[in-house]
């Protein structure tokens, strides 16, 4: 007989896909209690009778995830960039769209003219598809801004989305997104702003949780982004990479070389780049939304991040030009279909290691004690089915830090 535990609640009458160890580790009939915020005890229902739970709330079957994170999206942006979609299919490539001053540039026009309040809005929008299917934790990155103002606004309306939704967010700096018009001639110049100006103000007014930068041959440099990691560490911020999204260039060898949290993308990510990988703890984010989109061909190593055990998350990169993704779900039938993932390691790949990849694998993640009360009722069978279903609404419950949201 166990002693007798008190808390505020306790879930009840669903099967429960716990993610622990990145494992669906389900429970038949369990149960989960709840104190503050928090998960103070998981379990086989048939084992809760110690518990003595100010509330009970009965679920009628199906099964119970943790609450979902999507850890890569620049939600924050002004405009939309659908006539882009529409050059493509009409033959132009997002290269030699950039190329002339469109793609990730036309997203800094429209975002520099927008207000924070309508950032904010604009954002609010997006992420509310993306919670009513269950995201409890998400990142944002700026990046579309590019001057000092713009990129400080963006991080901003990040803070302030965060005090009004019922959602923990990560901001990123990635003002090292793409070279800003001003700097055309002189990218270093942007490099050095960022590291001597931009980052220290980010850092001190605690606006940004890690910094990233784009590492391509239409962004920065191996060496540039080298310099901006270096301010970055000097400042105590974690760094992430988009590394390998369209060409090989060693960025996520260069990740892992600053013990980066994550490296995205990775579709031409190598052998030695994923042992670089492995051997910093270095997560890898695989986004097949902008693989989709840009309709790729390269698909990311799997099979490698699967043999040197590289953990793997999966995200919906939600941004106006390469993955205009509402949905995380649809990522994880994509995250299948796609790339050959498991419907399990789609599923880590949104909780666990979406988690780890923002650095918060201690706290949410998977259903555990001592983890945030963040968790989804689902009226499914079987947690395949989270990849399986091709869109359409599946209604979920969400508990976020213990509440129904
Ligand atoms: O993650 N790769 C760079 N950044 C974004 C795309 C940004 C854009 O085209 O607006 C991405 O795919
Ligand atoms: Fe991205």
């Amino acid at each position: 007989m166990h002693e007798e535990l008190c808390c505020d609640s306790l879930w009840f009458g669903a099967d429960l896909v716990t993610m622990r160890a990145g494992r669906y580790n389900l429970i038949r009939n369990g149960a989960i209690a709840v104190h503050g915020d928090k998960i103070v005890w998981v379990g086989p229902y048939a084992e809760a009778g110690h518990l003595r739970a100010e509330r009970r709330h009965e679920l009628d079957g199906g099964i119970v995830t943790p609450g979902l994170v999507d850890c890569h999206t620049h939600l924050v942006f002004g405009g939309d960039r659908s006539a882009e979609f529409e050059q493509r299919l009409n033959g132009a490539s997002y290269s030699e769209i950039a190329a002339q001053g469109g793609g990730i540039l036309s997203t800094v026009r429209a975002t520099r003219q927008a207000s924070l309040t309508q950032l904010v809005a604009g954002a609010r929008f997006r992420m509310e598809r993306l919670l009513a299917e269950g995201v409890t934790t998400v990142e944002i990155k700026s990046g579309y801004g590019l001057d000092r103002e713009s990129e400080l606004r963006m991080l901003r309306a990040i803070r302030e989305l965060a005090t009004t939704l019922p959602v923990q967010i990560r901001a990123t700096c990635l003002a090292a997104h793409a070279t800003p018009p001003e700097f055309s001639d002189n990218p270093d110049g942007w490099i050095d702003l960022i590291c001597n100006d931009l980052l220290p103000q980010v850092a001190a007014e605690g606006l940004a949780d890690a910094v990233d930068a784009f590492c391509e041959h239409l962004a920065f440099s191996p060496q540039q982004v080298t310099r901006l990691f270096e301010a970055a560490v000097r400042l105590g911020l974690p760094v992430k990479l988009h590394a390998e999204q369209l060409s090989p260039l060693g960025g996520s060898t260069l990740a892992a070389r600053f013990n980066a949290l994550s490296a995205d993308h990775l579709e031409y990510a190598t052998e030695s780049d994923v042992a670089a990988m492995a051997q910093s703890g270095t997560l890898a984010v695989l986004l097949p939304g902008a693989f989709y989109l840009l309709r790729e061909k390269q698909r990311p190593p799997v099979e490698l991040f699967r043999r040197y055990k590289v953990p793997m998350a999966l995200a919906s990169d939600a941004n106006p030009g390469t993955s205009p993704a509402l949905s995380l779900r649809l990522m994880l039938n994509m995250g299948c279909t796609l790339f050959g993932m498991t419907p399990e390691e789609a599923l880590a790949g949104v909780t666990l290691n979406g988690a780890k990849a923002l650095g918060l694998g201690d706290t949410q993640g998977s259903l555990e004690p001592g983890k945030f009360a963040d968790f989804v009722h689902w009226p499914l069978a079987h947690p395949a089915e989270l990849a399986y279903w091709l869109g359409g609404e599946l209604p979920c419950k969400v508990i976020f830090r213990g509440e129904v949201r």
